[in-house]
Parts: C-alpha cells; sequence; structure tokens
C-alpha cells in the first residue's frame, strides 16, 4: 500500500513537472497603436479575462505601439506563425489580397456607429470576414474606433485647402482616391512612422480618429485640426486559422467567449475615448479645431464621391449596394 501510494505520488510529481515544462499555450497578440486607445485597452482586458478564465493555461503576450511589428511585418507574421492574434485596421487588409474590406473607408458612407454596427454586427460583416480564410486567418470580430479628424499644418475647411498637400493614409486605394478627390497628393507610410514624417515635413497632413492622433501627439506637430468625421476607422481582430484549430476545443470556447466580452467592452469604449481625446486636443492649445458647417462638409463629401464612383469594381459592386442598403448612403 505504502509502494503504491509512492509510486502514486511519484507520478503526480513527473506529471506536474511535465506539464509545467510544456508551459501555458502562448497568444502574442500585436498591434500599432498606444495602449491607452479603444484597441489597445481592449487587447488588454482581452488579455486579462482569457488568463483568469483559462486559470492560466494560456498567456496572452500584447505587444503594443509596433513594439514588435509595423502594419505590413505584422500580416506576415501572423501568416507565418510568429505571432498569433492580431487587430489591423479595416484599411490594411488589401495588401492581403482582401480588397471588399476597404467599403468601410469610402467616404461618408457611414453616418454614425449606429450605421456602422448594421455592417459590423451584421449578414455583410460575417460575409467579409469568412474570406480571410482562404488566406489562414480567421476573423473573430469587428473591434470599434471612430471616426476620422482631418489634420494639417493651415486650416482645411474647404476642398481647395487641400490641393497640393501630401497626406499620410494607410494602405487603401479607397483613402487614394480620396485625398486625391481633393487635390492632395496621398502617401502610404506605416502609423509608427507618422509622427515623424509629420514633424519633419516629409508629409504635411494626415486623418485618424482623435484616439489615434492624440496618443501618438500627432496634434503637437499639427497646427490645425478638423473635425470632419468624414471617414471611419476601425478594425478587424484576427488569428491564424492553423494555430487557432489546433486549440483544444475547450480553451477555444473559452477564449471566444472572452473575445464576445472584450468586443463589447472596445465599443463601448471607443465613444468616450474618442470625444476625451478630442478635448485633451483641445486643452492641450497645440492645435486649433475646427467645425466645419453642414455645407462646407456636404461641399467635401461632393467631392470626395468620387472615391466611390471608381471603387465600385475594386471593391465589388455587391458589398457596396449592401453597405448602401444597410446605410442608407446616397451617393
Ligand atoms: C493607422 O495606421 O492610421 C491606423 O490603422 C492605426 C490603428 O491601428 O488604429
Amino acid at each position: 500500500m505504502k509502494l503504491k501510494a509512492l509510486l502514486a505520488a511519484v507520478l503526480l510529481v513527473a506529471f506536474a513537472s511535465s506539464a509545467l515544462a510544456a508551459g501555458p499555450i502562448v497568444i502574442k497578440f500585436s498591434h500599432v497603436v498606444a495602449q491607452n486607445t479603444p484597441k489597445g485597452q481592449a487587447a488588454d482586458y482581452f488579455k486579462k479575462l482569457a488568463e483568469q478564465r483559462t486559470k492560466g493555461r494560456v498567456k496572452i503576450e500584447v505587444y503594443p505601439n509596433s513594439q514588435l511589428y509595423k502594419d505590413k511585418e505584422e500580416m506576415e507574421a501572423l501568416q507565418l506563425g510568429a505571432v498569433q492574434m492580431l487587430a489591423p485596421s479595416l484599411a490594411k487588409f488589401a495588401p492581403l489580397g482582401v480588397k471588399e474590406f476597404e467599403v468601410f473607408d469610402l467616404p461618408f458612407i457611414f453616418n454614425d456607429y449606429q450605421d456602422l454596427h448594421k455592417v459590423t454586427q451584421g449578414p455583410v460583416g460575417a460575409k467579409l470576414l469568412k474570406k480571410l480564410e482562404p488566406k489562414g486567418i480567421l476573423g473573430l470580430a469587428y473591434w470599434d474606433n471612430g471616426f476620422k479628424v482631418m489634420s494639417a499644418n493651415k486650416p482645411l475647411r474647404t476642398v481647395a485647402d487641400f490641393r497640393g498637400l501630401k497626406m499620410r493614409i494607410q494602405s487603401s486605394k479607397v483613402l487614394d482616391a480620396q485625398m486625391r478627390a481633393v487635390g492632395s497628393i496621398p502617401q502610404v507610410l506605416a502609423f509608427s512612422e507618422v509622427y515623424q514624417a509629420l514633424q519633419t515635413g516629409v508629409v504635411n497632413g494626415t486623418e485618424n480618429p482623435p484616439s489615434n492622433l492624440y496618443t501618438q501627439k500627432m496634434h503637437e506637430v499639427q497646427k490645425y485640426v478638423t473635425v470632419s468625421n468624414h471617414g471611419y476607422l476601425g478594425y478587424a481582430v484576427i488569428v491564424n486559422k492553423k494555430f487557432w484549430e489546433s486549440l483544444p476545443k475547450d480553451i477555444r470556447t473559452i477564449l471566444e467567449g472572452c473575445m464576445r466580452d472584450a468586443t463589447k467592452f472596445a465599443n463601448d469604449v471607443a465613444k468616450k475615448d474618442n470625444d476625451e481625446a478630442l478635448a485633451g486636443v483641445k486643452k492641450s492649445g497645440r492645435s486649433q479645431i475646427i467645425y466645419l458647417t453642414a455645407q462646407e462638409r456636404a461641399a467635401w463629401k461632393k467631392a470626395m464621391d468620387k472615391a466611390h464612383r471608381e471603387n465600385q469594381a475594386r471593391i465589388g459592386a455587391d458589398i457596396v449596394r449592401e453597405v448602401y442598403a444597410d446605410t442608407g448612403y446616397k451617393p
């Protein structure tokens, strides 16, 4: 009996130490923005939930601020399995060969978060995520950020004000068309390079939701910020498909629940964070805030409509039509 108990104890120790040696499942989650942005906070919240609910069987390592990879590299790293989870902006999927996500970049297509959620939480959103699977990627959720402001060192009020300005954009052909439609010269740059490019004059201006502008201190190197809400910026949370499907079933189910809760969290904080960021820009006194009149905004829309016409075929006329139907957008 004593021997049996001893044997059991030895086995238990051996088992425990081998389990310990194998260690927890590590999920590297890389992103390019600051921790105190909607995406940064939601990534940290997902980590907290996942580690708690799996009782340490999963460890989430969050790498913010392009610490690990910049925009283009992070997509490659996910496909190669060097990281397991990302939440790139919807404007950054075309280089993967999935151009349909650029529908989210069409200027003035969403009036507000409600319009947006009809798409991201409806059948069109689900259909778009499915398009990632042939690329070895699973789309788990959409996370909100917000509506974009336009910044420069001169006031941007009329369409003519854009003429000749070099404007930094994300890697989206729709954004390229939007900037050209108002006579500016778009330039694709990784997010991590924007502050310096603005500071040194490599580009003259840019667009982003206030949360990104403020946390990257772009307002310190841009004299004017126009609250135009001309376009939307948000995210798809994605994972390496092979990795995700190799997870033990019970773990995957727990992580899916954590993702649902983190998505709610992200979407709950997005508007508030952007409002606070804009208030922060105002308070800093570094940039002057410009609000467009309804007439001025209508003139931007009229000019930027060209980006819709030019990109129907690229995005897919069906997808564009379905989103118009959801949001009531009229060119
Ligand atoms: C940008 O590059 O401007 C944004 O996509 C950054 C981000 O992830 O919000």
